[in-house]
């Protein structure tokens, strides 16, 4: 393997996610700590973390940061504004060229004289002796994000995943690699492999489906073990299409976490970036125009009225409709206040408003009743 190597359209897509949610997650995080007088000190993890940098092209004149040096960017604003604050970066990579590359970039970057390293280990191995360590300094409560790259689907089984998520403030952004688990799911060699990755052999199931329905079936599948297995209390994916080849998916970036404001701040992040309004995904997605109206955006307001009917005739607050139209659905603040005024204007909902609180929104303080 040569390093660095040039960097491909679809891993700039992820860079932008990940720095793009780092950053508040640090801004958020500190101000909790500050405001609850606990130390402010925060763990990020590069499980799969490669050398920290990429050619910008083929013709290798110019570097970009990889995912360990952006975070490391990140770190020195939030160091520069009060230095009393840790953040501690753990790398890990089995390729020694990569791990080198890395150690001589953190250091050249780490002025605060932090605890930043990358250690030439399999990740499976080191972060299971990391969180040993953590254990044993009673460090469990820290809030800690695990990045989870590799280049295929081995090294990181379901039951590590579920050790990571025993820790109450640990998050993880996991690539899930389905063009490559789709090709290798079926032969009997990687039989072994694909159990650790899903933690049961239901993955056996796709065998009976077709080219569609096997990629949604293992991305299902993966969230649903995210959840009843590892205990994710919230998972949400972001496909990243093949570029060049329509919107066929190469992987999805799928963040899971204990904590709704966690999920909150990811959906909002991957909303941004994503090329469609009421879906989660980036690359081959072209415009149309369209006679009608989305579906997802109809479905949206359906799913919402159809939230409020069951629970008539109470009134329900705004943020409890936002609560599980963010865990259950493809909403986000945005479009979920859009479908309730929408709402409101058939005739469907009521909403009163706090005093002061404009017409034309809907927001925190304001209660919903179904009215038919
Ligand atoms: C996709 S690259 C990582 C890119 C990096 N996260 C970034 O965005 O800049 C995957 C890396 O995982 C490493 N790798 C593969 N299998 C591994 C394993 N079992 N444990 C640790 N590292 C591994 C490879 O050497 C490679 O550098």
């Amino acid at each position: 393997m040569e390093i660095p190597w040039v960097i491909e359209e679809h891993t700039k897509v992820k860079h932008q996610l990940l720095k793009s949610y780092i950053n508040p997650w640090m801004a958020i995080l500190f101000s909790q700590q500050k405001r609850m007088g606990f130390p402010e000190r925060l763990f990020y993890f590069d499980g799969f973390s490669g050398p920290g940098i990429y050619y910008e092209d083929n013709s290798e004149s110019s570097t970009c940061l990889g995912s360990p040096l952006i975070v490391a960017e990140i770190a020195n604003k939030y160091l520069d504004a009060n230095s009393k604050r840790e953040i501690i970066l753990t790398c890990t990579d089995n390729h020694g060229g990569c791990v080198n590359m890395l150690n001589q970039k953190l250091t050249e970057m780490n002025k605060h004289e932090q605890r930043w390293k990358a250690y030439h280990a399999e990740f499976d191995t080191a972060i299971n002796a990391i969180l040993d360590l953590i254990e044993e300094d009673g460090l469990n409560t820290s809030p800690m994000f695990f990045f989870i790259d590799p280049f295929g689907y081995s090294g990181f089984p379901l039951s590590t995943i579920e050790r990571i998520l025993k820790f109450p403030q640990a998050e993880l952004f996991i690539n899930f690699m389905i063009y490559d688990i789709i090709r290798f799911c079926e032969e009997k060699q990687f039989e072994e492999n694909m159990e650790a990755l899903f933690g049961c052999k239901e993955f056996k199931k796709v065998s009976a489906l077709n080219g569609e329905e096997k990629q949604s079936y293992l991305v299902n599948l993966y969230c649903k073990q995210l959840k009843n297995v590892a205990r994710a209390e919230f998972v949400m994916p972001f496909r990243i299409n093949t570029p060049k080849q329509g919107n066929r998916p190469k992987y999805y970036l799928i963040h899971a976490s204990k904590k709704f404001k966690a999920l909150k701040v990811m959906k909002d992040t991957m909303a941004k970036i994503s090329d469609s309004p009421y879906s989660f995904v980036a690359i081959g997605i072209s415009s149309q125009e369209s006679l009608f109206e989305n579906p997802d955006k109809v479905s949206l307001r359906e799913r919402i009225s159809k939230y409020c009917q069951d629970k008539y005739p109470d009134w329900i607050d705004y943020s409890e409709i936002e609560a599980w139209t963010y865990s259950n659905t493809n909403g986000i603040s945005k479009t979920i206040k859009e479908a309730l005024i929408a709402l409101e204007k058939d005739n469907a909902l009521n909403i009163k408003r706090k005093p002061r609180q404009r017409a034309n929104t809907v927001t925190e303080g304001a209660k919903i009743v179904y009215i038919g």
